[in-house]
């Protein structure tokens, strides 16, 4: 169809008519033209210089070689050198050393209270108190000692983990496999109601210090004064993790415990692990708990 020429406007018509009307064949604006042809320029322009069509296994890798897993992990890579700058002492100096320097709690403790919440606070409570099935770590009472290094072993390797060194601590389940008679039970956790300070039932009792020679001092030491060296608590200080009333005491009996503290070396830095150390000696410093 040949375009009409429009005697008012000047202009061509598209040729299309319906009932009557005809519409200019206007061009485009030149100002949108040019937009448009500049948009499809950029557009262009960023294929060639980034990453931008993807291969069957690969992608067009652009002029700038730019990838943005690249820039991320350099920015990561840069955040952990700006923290280890910032945590220098625990880059370098080990627990001992960290123990004895001055003022280093009021400068990072606010920093690692994070870290500690992050990790450990679902489990230790977010005061470190703990609570039931799992210690408090702001006390005097350690199942592994409280010193530097010990508390620094502990995070590394866990409690009954997965880590090939892990510490282990099970307290056996005398009850489920019959390793003593119902009645030895109930002594026994008479004599251990007695050792704590509690209420309890002295003749029974006194059958059951004989009980508790026999089978739980060679782990919870004479007395019930606890072990450092194998994890098993002191039944003595009130500090319990599981519970010191006749029920819980005989649901330990029955059933015994393994409580799990994950390892940390793979998730933690040792920097981390030694900042966590000192987090704990400090909460340890303001004798909460004991
Ligand atoms: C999944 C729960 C869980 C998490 C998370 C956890 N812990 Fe533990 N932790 C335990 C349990 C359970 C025990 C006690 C194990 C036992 O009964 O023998 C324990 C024991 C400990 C002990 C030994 C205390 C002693 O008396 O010797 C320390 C220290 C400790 N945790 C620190 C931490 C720190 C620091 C973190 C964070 C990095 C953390 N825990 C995260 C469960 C957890
Ligand atoms: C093989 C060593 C071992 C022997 C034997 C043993 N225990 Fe334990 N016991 C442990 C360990 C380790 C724990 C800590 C378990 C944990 O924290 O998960 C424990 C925990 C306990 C607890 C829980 C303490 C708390 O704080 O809640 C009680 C109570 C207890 N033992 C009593 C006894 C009595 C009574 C006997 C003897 C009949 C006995 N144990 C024999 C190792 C032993």
């Amino acid at each position: 169809m040949k375009p009409e020429l429009d005697e008012t406007s000047g202009q061509h018509t598209t040729g299309h008519e319906w009932n009557g009307i005809k519409e200019l064949n206007t061009p485009m604006p030149k100002a949108f033209s040019i937009w448009l042809w500049l948009s499809i320029a950029v557009a262009v322009l960023l294929w060639l210089l980034y990453p931008a069509w993807p291969y069957v296994t690969h992608y067009t890798g652009g002029i700038l070689g730019y990838s943005s897993r690249i820039a991320v992990t350099e920015q990561v890579e840069a955040g952990r050198a700006q923290r280890a700058e910032t945590f220098a002492p625990f880059e370098t100096m080990d627990v001992a050393e960290l123990a004895e320097m001055p003022n280093l709690r009021e400068t990072y403790e606010p920093a690692i209270s994070v870290l500690f919440r992050d990790n450990c606070a679902a489990c230790h409570g977010r005061d470190a108190v703990g609570q039931i099935n799992f210690p408090n770590l702001t006390d005097d009472h350690w199942l592994w000692s409280g010193t530097p290094e010990e508390i620094e072993y502990t995070l590394q390797v866990g409690i009954n983990s997965s880590h090939d060194d892990t510490r282990y601590a099970e307290m056996p389940a005398f009850g489920l496999n019959e390793m003593l008679e119902q009645p030895e039970i109930k002594d026994v956790i008479e004599y251990v109601l007695q050792i704590s300070g509690q209420e309890h039932d002295a003749a029974k009792a006194q059958a059951g210090e004989t009980v508790f020679v026999d089978n739980c001092e060679s782990c919870h030491n004479e007395g019930g004064i606890g072990e450092l060296e194998n994890g098993a608590p002191s039944l003595i200080d009130g500090a319990w993790i599981y519970g010191g009333t006749r029920e819980s005491l005989a649901e330990t009996l029955k059933y015994g415990r393994a409580g799990v503290m994950p390892h940390w070396s793979d998730r933690l830095s040792a920097s981390e692990i030694r900042q966590l150390t000192l987090y704990l000696l400090w909460a340890g410093q303001d004798g909460n708990g004991d």
